[in-house]
């Protein structure tokens, strides 16, 4: 099948490498020429596992293309995703401003030769299929001075659900594909190209083994307004687990338990599931923020105050800041000291910054005149690049972090910080205090070496 897929970030990329992997004709519309060049010598712009030798596999074969310029390909291709970001506004609303460039370029090169479906994949506000539609009308009213024939395109939703780091594997092997569409045949369009995953009926790539026993992936399909809604309740209701996990993190510190055990005892139960129940310094990423407080102003919107959804949010704000206060409670005095804090993306196994909470504790940090010393496998250019205005020190290695700092925070938890021996750690720290935000070791081996302890909720 021709598809075109306009963004080829964290999202839009590697869905077009995965299908292009399994034999459909993928091009990539992407506006940053940065990223093409890249993408075309089979670099990728992200930090993605698998992703470079993915790409160079699809470039060889020539089933994946890259281009700034939409002109025919997007004509002549059955599915057209929108894969383009919708950060959040300052009002929390998303940003559609990338959506709409798109469905006026999708609308200016429309020529009715085929019958096309138009995809929502970006995480779009709660009817946002329909402005799309009109979006597309009006981008083929300016070229045409008329609308489009009806039938020659319909636009659906398909949210996605990968999660960066393993986002090949998620791809080819999701928990689920939701498809919301208002029309039979773009339901069967998208069934027919989602088969080979669907059927699980691919050859496995090198990049991500096929789980054993997996044998078919649930396709769900509804309409556009539920599909859209699907998504907000997904990351909607991962957000609400972790601070939960959190707000359970702090009665436990207060009367004793251990938060960590707390959340193993329950997650047992099949009812609640032991995942996205680890407490710590809370969620960050492109997602689950935005998403959170793009359904909350849906919410107000049409009239309802969702006092949950705000819990969420409002916990979460306040869990970043535990470690900055465990930091006062240890040192007491914090300015003018040297703090080493690890790991600066907003999870493992990527090196996206957006929303991460090392950031906002290091804002914290320097707003009390800290110095910090900072150190993350895979983010740090990014974030000299990004955020020029943090007078951090960025630390070649892991170790040479700690060299004089009076306290080591954990922000992230690379598996790799895990190498580093914690007699090492007690050996560079001039004073011997670990700041766990993410309850990574194991408090008595970090006290075994003479090192205070501190994690969340434990
Ligand atoms: N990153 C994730 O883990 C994830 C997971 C699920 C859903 N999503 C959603 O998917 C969408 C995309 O997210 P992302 O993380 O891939 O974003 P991203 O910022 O990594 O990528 C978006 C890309 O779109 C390009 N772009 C912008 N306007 C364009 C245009 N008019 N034409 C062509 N390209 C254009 C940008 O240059 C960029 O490369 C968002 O709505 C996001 O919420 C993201």
């Amino acid at each position: 099948m021709n598809v075109a897929i306009f963004g080829a970030g964290y999202v839009g990329l590697v869905t077009g490498a995965v299908l292009a992997d399994m034999g459909h004709q993928v091009t990539l519309i992407e506006v940053s020429e940065e990223k093409i060049a890249l993408i075309r010598q089979g670099i990728s712009p992200i930090y993605e596992t698998g992703l470079d030798s993915l790409l160079v596999r699809v470039l060889g074969t020539r089933h994946l293309q890259v281009t700034d310029h939409p002109e025919d390909i997007v004509s002549s291709s059955e599915v057209v995703f929108i894969a383009v970001g919708t950060p959040p506004l300052p009002s929390g609303e998303a940003d559609l401003r990338y959506v709409r460039q798109a469905a006026l370029a999708i609308g200016a090169k429309m020529t009715g030769q085929i019958r096309q479906v138009i995809v929502n994949k970006a995480t779009v506000p709660i009817g946002s299929a329909n402005l799309v539609e009109i979006w597309i009308q009006d981008g083929f009213r300016e070229v045409h001075g008329s609308a489009p024939a009806e039938e020659w395109y319909t636009v659906a939703s398909n949210p996605e659900f990968l999660r960066e780091g393993t986002a090949i594997y998620d791809t080819l092997y999701p928990d689920r594909i939701v498809i919301g569409a208002d029309q039979q045949w773009a339901l069967d369009q998208l069934r027919d190209l989602y088969a080979p995953i669907v059927e699980q009926s691919f050859e496995p790539p090198l990049e991500a083994e096929r789980p054993p026993t997996l044998q078919r992936i649930p396709l769900v399909t509804t309409d556009r307004i539920t599909s859209e809604m699907i998504k907000y309740a997904a990351n909607a209701f991962l957000a609400t687990k972790i601070s939960f996990a959190n707000e359970l993190a702090n009665i436990s510190q207060r009367v004793g338990a251990d938060v960590m055990q707390v959340m193993h005892g329950i997650g047992l139960d099949q009812r609640i599931g032991p995942r996205f129940l680890n407490a710590g310094i809370g969620w960050g990423g492109s997602c689950l923020g935005k998403d959170l407080s793009a359904l909350t102003v849906t919410a107000e919107e049409y009239g309802y105050h969702p006092r949950l959804l705000h819990a969420t949010a409002d916990v979460n704000r306040d869990q970043r800041q535990t470690v900055v206060k465990h930091l006062q409670e240890e040192l007491k005095t914090v300015k003018g000291r040297r703090v080493a804090l690890w790991g600066l993306s907003f999870k493992p196994g990527t090196d996206d910054l957006r929303d991460s909470p090392a950031i906002t504790i290091i804002e914290e940090l320097l707003r009390l005149g800290v110095r910090v010393q900072a150190y993350d496998p895979v983010a740090m250019d990014h974030l000299q690049h990004q955020r020029p205005d943090l007078d951090i020190v960025y630390a070649i290695t892991a170790e040479s972090a700690l060299e004089g700092a009076d306290a080591l925070i954990l922000a992230t938890e690379w598996p790799q910080f895990a190498d580093v021996p914690v007699t090492v750690i007690a050996e560079k720290l001039s004073r011997a205090i670990v700041i766990d935000g993410r309850n990574f070791w194991d408090p008595a081996a970090i006290a075994a070496a003479g090192l205070i302890y501190r994690g969340v909720g434990r």
